[in-house]
């Protein structure tokens, strides 16, 4: 089927502003949008610049807007789009990050905020001789916040930062939860500051749009608010104790 690509365009060097151009182009139901964007760029235009890596829904490098929702192009069927040929499908950058080019985006925002809720392991106490022991049980308590792939879609698709830009979003909490929640990590109150500041965990509102954005399936939303959980439980601990 013939369907049209409407694709938001900007370059640096000759544009002020972005515009949108369309692509006509012949695809299959079952072909991905990374596929056809791969063909525009191949045989039509070989200025678009879009990034992909894996190809395979592994690396997070494709994250875009496609018709106004925050997709791996890779993980995104033509058919899912646009059913009935002749459609336009509309593909866009991804939001909260400055366009360096067409649907390429800054991440440094996006990777800051990551770093500052230190997402690795935190423990002082010397090592036992073998490894820091962990039951299945223990493990399965953060088990989704693992398959993060940092690719921005719940940055993209969080309401809140249109509001509020500083605001830590939703990936960076879950990098944070992924540790919080781990039973041999020890790092709670080095990560405290950043996730209980005004612009840390706070100002999400349970919208749920970062978890249905998620290509990974992670439940962001519950993992924000038992995070903040795991600080209001905190602080009434550390009231009782004066
Ligand atoms: S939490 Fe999900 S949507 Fe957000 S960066 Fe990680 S994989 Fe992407
Ligand atoms: S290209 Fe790697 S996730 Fe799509």
């Amino acid at each position: 089927m013939d369907i049209i690509l409407k694709i938001r365009r900007f370059n640096p060097e000759t544009d002020t502003e972005s515009r949108y151009q369309d692509f006509r182009i012949e695809a299959e139901p079952d072909e991905r949008i990374l596929d056809v964007l791969m063909r525009i760029k191949r045989f039509q235009d070989g200025t678009l610049g879009f990034r992909k890596s894996c190809a395979h829904g592994v690396c997070g490098s494709d994250a875009m807007r496609i018709n106004g929702k925050d997709r791996l192009a890779c993980k995104t069927l033509v058919r899912d789009v646009a059913q009935h040929g002749e459609e336009s499908v509309l593909i866009e950058p991804l939001r909260h990050l400055p366009v360096e080019r067409d649907l390429i985006v800054d991440q440094t925002a996006f990777f800051e905020r990551f770093r500052s809720v230190k997402p690795f392991l935190i423990n002082k106490e010397p090592p036992p001789e073998r490894e820091r022991l962990q039951s299945p049980k223990e493990r399965m308590a953060f088990d989704d916040a693992t398959n993060c792939i940092l690719c921005s879609a719940c940055f993209s698709a969080c309401p809140i930062l249109e509001e509020n830009q500083s605001f830590l979003g939703p990936a960076a909490v879950v990098q944070a939860f992924r540790f919080l929640a781990d039973s041999r990590d020890k790092g709670f109150e080095e990560r405290l500051p950043v996730l209980n500041a005004s612009d840390g965990v706070w100002p999400c509102q349970n919208h749920f749009e970062c978890t249905r954005a998620c290509p990974r399936a992670i439940k962001i939303t519950k993992r924000i608010n038992e995070t903040k959980r795991m600080i209001e439980a905190y602080q009434k601990s550390q009231s009782e104790n004066k």
